[in-house]
This record gives structure tokens, C-alpha cells and sequence, in this order.
């Protein structure tokens, strides 16, 4: 696909056997942004959005774009301790290491319509994790996007239930 032109891939990184996708290229190049943001944008298919999560921290530079584009609410997903004011937590299993990702507590209302955006789907443990922090919080989840998909992981089978779009796999 076009997009994977912006992509660079290293290997063993940030660990051996890790093969590395890194996305720094694409956020340099203000064309592949805009290519990347129109592919995001129309597969919401025009469905109403009220707040966009972006999960720290290499989902908040699209996520940002897709919130300014769709003119809502973004809602950053922290790693532990990071976020000041009342917070509910998951954890979670990921490519490497195990974490915890957490959400103010006031960012959504209930019935919220949320789009959920990271740069990868892997494991789909750190996409496991939003979910539930979004329905924890009475938001409905609308889509969840992601610059790229790595299919072998088969992360999709951990959020089945959801609409799942990757611009790249
Ligand atoms: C990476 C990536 C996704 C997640 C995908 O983030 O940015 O968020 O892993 O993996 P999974 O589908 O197996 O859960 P990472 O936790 O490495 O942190 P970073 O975004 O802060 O670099
Ligand atoms: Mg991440």
C-alpha cells in the first residue's frame, strides 16, 4: 500500500527479534500525514464522533489530528501515574513487558461516542485495555484505527466485538 512508504523498519528494536516499525518518517513528511489522516478519516464514514482517545504515547500524534479534524474532544490514555486528577486503570499484555494504562475519570460522559486511535495493533492487549477503560466509563466505542496492523499477532481477535480499521497492515 502507498502509506508503507513512510514506514521504516529496524530490526531488533528495542530488543532482539523485536522488529521495529517506526513511524518517524511518516510524521516528517506533511504529504503522508495528510494521506494517512484522509485514509483515518474516511473510514469513519462519516459516523458520529464525540471524543477521541490517542494512547500514549505514539497514538497521540494522530489522534490529535483526527480529533482537530473532527472538531471533538481529545482524551488522552496515559501510562501509570501520569495523569494529575481522578483516574481508573487496566492492565495489560504487550509485544514486550506488561504495563497499565490509565483515563480521567471526567473524560467521557456517558453515552459518549468514542474513536479510539493508536499507531500499531500487535498483540491487541493495549487496545483490550482502552476498551475497557472507555466502557468502564459508559462510553460507546465507535471505531478503534490504527496506522498499521500486524496481522501475525492476530490482535484483532482480542477486540472482535469492535470496528477495527488499519491504514496499513
Ligand atoms: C506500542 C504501540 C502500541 C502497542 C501495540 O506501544 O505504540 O501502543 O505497543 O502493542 P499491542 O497490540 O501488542 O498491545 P508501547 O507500549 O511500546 O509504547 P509507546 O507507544 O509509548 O512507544
Ligand atoms: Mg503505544
Amino acid at each position: 500500500m502507498a502509506l508503507d512508504k513512510y514506514i521504516r523498519i529496524v530490526p531488533d528494536f528495542p530488543k532482539e527479534g523485536i522488529v521495529f516499525k517506526d513511524i518517524t518518517p511518516l510524521l516528517l513528511d506533511p504529504e503522508g500525514r495528510k494521506e494517512c489522516l484522509t485514509m483515518l478519516l474516511s473510514s469513519l464514514h462519516s459516523k458520529k464522533i464525540d471524543k477521541v482517545i490517542g494512547v500514549e504515547s505514539r497514538g497521540f500524534f494522530f489522534g490529535m489530528l483526527l480529533a482537530e479534524a473532527l472538531q471533538v474532544g481529545f482524551i488522552p490514555v496515559r501510562k501509570p501515574k501520569k495523569l494529575p486528577f481522578t483516574t481508573i486503570s487496566a492492565s495489560y499484555d504487550l509485544e514486550y513487558g506488561t504495563d497499565a494504562l490509565e483515563i480521567h475519570t471526567d473524560a467521557i460522559q456517558k453515552g459518549d461516542r468514542v474513536l479510539i486511535h493508536d499507531d500499531v495493533l500487535a498483540t491487541g492487549g493495549t487496545a483490550k485495555a482502552v476498551c475497557e477503560l472507555v466502557e468502564q466509563l459508559g462510553g460507546e466505542i465507535v471505531q478503534l484505527n490504527f496506522l498499521m496492523e500486524i496481522p501475525f499477532l492476530k490482535g484483532r481477535d482480542k477486540i472482535k466485538n469492535y470496528e477495527i480499521f488499519a491504514a496499513m497492515q
